[in-house]
């Protein structure tokens, strides 16, 4: 099978979405909207990719940093395209687009029962990090 992996780019929204929507361990929220996404591609220029198979999406990863530490998001591959390398090319553009921005460590969320997206990080020498428990704070004002 074959694949090119390149630059996520605004017209690749649908076919992500699509595959992020029949990806067991890929959480969806309200930021993962079409404007919201775009904003991200925007903030983020050149550090999101997709893998692509006869004009279909069949991985994406989103990528970006604050400046200081990188964050990863949605490494997603379709489960006819498993295990051929697509997740891992993937990465490896992604990480050299964060080495290229001069950001020298990356952050990612696996959910606990993920065992097979747990296997992944761990084979790309990704260290979890027991010291650390993930809080999250909402923003967004409380609708009155
Ligand atoms: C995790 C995921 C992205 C891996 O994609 P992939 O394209 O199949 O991964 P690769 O082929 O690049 O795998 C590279 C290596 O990772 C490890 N690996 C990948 N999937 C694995 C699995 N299910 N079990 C054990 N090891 C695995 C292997 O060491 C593999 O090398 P090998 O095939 O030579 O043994 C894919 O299974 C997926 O989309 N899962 C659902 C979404 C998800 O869990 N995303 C990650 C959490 S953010």
């Amino acid at each position: 099978m074959s694949f090119v992996t390149r630059c996520f780019t605004p017209a690749d929204y649908l076919g992500a979405r699509s595959l992020w929507e029949t990806t067991d361990g890929v959480g969806l929220s309200s930021a993962d909207e079409e404007h919201a996404i775009l904003a991200y591609l925007a903030r983020n220029p050149g550090l999101s990719f997709v893998a692509e198979d006869k004009g279909n999406i069949v991985g994406t990863i989103l990528v970006g940093h604050d400046g200081r530490r990188g964050l990863i998001h949605h490494l997603a591959v379709a489960a006819s395209h498993r295990r051929q390398g697509i997740a891992k090319s993937l990465l490896d553009a992604g990480i050299a687009a964060l080495r290229e921005a001069q950001i020298e460590k990356c952050h990612l969320y696996v959910f606990e029962d993920n065992a097979n997206g747990r296997a992944f990080w761990e084979a790309a020498g990704a260290s979890r990090r027991v010291e650390l428990a993930l809080y999250s704070l909402p923003v967004a004002a409380p609708l009155s």
